[in-house]
């Protein structure tokens, strides 16, 4: 994940001069870090005719931007309410940074689980998690089918995970509501595949058919991506 210091000692150093902190306090005050939209690995076309060129763009230059923007404009808020020793605004923050941060991490993975289909998208997963899938799940097309219905049976906007429990060595299927990234279901919990489905990956092209977006979306599926993060978590030897 992009991550970026900004030149914000000036503003600290005022900052803790107002507060009274002086040259001492300067010593513990951090700098100030920003969070930055990832460029997509393929072009925003690459996807069609599973994902419209319209929809990847969008979703990536207006609302993962959004989510990026936000996040930070709430960890600026962040830093300036402890700074202040503001407690009730850095508790009412909490909401904005899950939000929006959970919003930038999960499209930050969403990017790299897909992949056009001459580069791979859609292929099976081989290997260990292949293995894996099949002895959790009986075969890769009952995980589908299970990711599939719990993806359409989910209400409102949220996402639907496979996952592996990094301690259990286990995979899971789990689903969360709004922006939650898939920590926030177990702290062991680590994303192999997320697919979003609020409206907006979708809604252009497929309009209220969130079971036809599911259905294709394997069609571009980045498996190889999955295999890396599961046997990094699940080393064999
Ligand atoms: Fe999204």
């Amino acid at each position: 994940m992009a991550l970026r210091t900004l030149m914000a000692r000036k503003s600290l150093a005022s900052a803790a001069i107002r507060q009274g902190y002086g040259g001492l306090g300067l010593l513990q005050l951090r700098s100030l870090q920003t969070f930055t939209l990832p460029d997509l690995p393929y072009d925003y076309g690459a996807l069609e005719p599973t994902i419209s060129g319209e929809i990847m763009q969008l979703h990536h230059q207006k609302h993962h931007q959004t989510y990026v923007t936000n996040f930070n404009k709430a960890l600026e808020q962040l830093h300036d309410a402890m700074a202040k020793g503001d407690a009730s605004t850095v508790v009412k923050l909490q909401s904005a940074i899950k939000f929006n941060g959970g919003g930038h991490v999960n499209h930050s993975i969403f990017w790299n689980n897909l992949a056009p289909v001459q580069e791979g998208g859609g292929e099976p997963p081989k290997r260990s998690l292949g293995w894996a899938i099949d002895s959790n799940f009986g075969s890769l097309e009952a995980l589908v089918q299970k990711m599939n219905a719990e993806g359409a049976a989910l209400q409102g906007s949220g996402w639907v995970w496979l996952g592996v429990d990094k301690e259990l060595k286990k995979l899971v299927v789990e689903t969360t509501a709004n922006q939650d990234p898939l920590v926030t279901r177990g702290a062991h919990l680590v994303p192999l595949l997320g697919i979003d489905v609020w409206e907006h990956a979708y809604y252009l092209q497929y309009k209220n058919v969130r079971p036809d977006y599911l259905k294709n979306i394997w069609k571009v599926m980045n498996w190889k991506y999955a295999s890396d993060v599961y046997e990094k978590e699940c080393p064999t030897h």
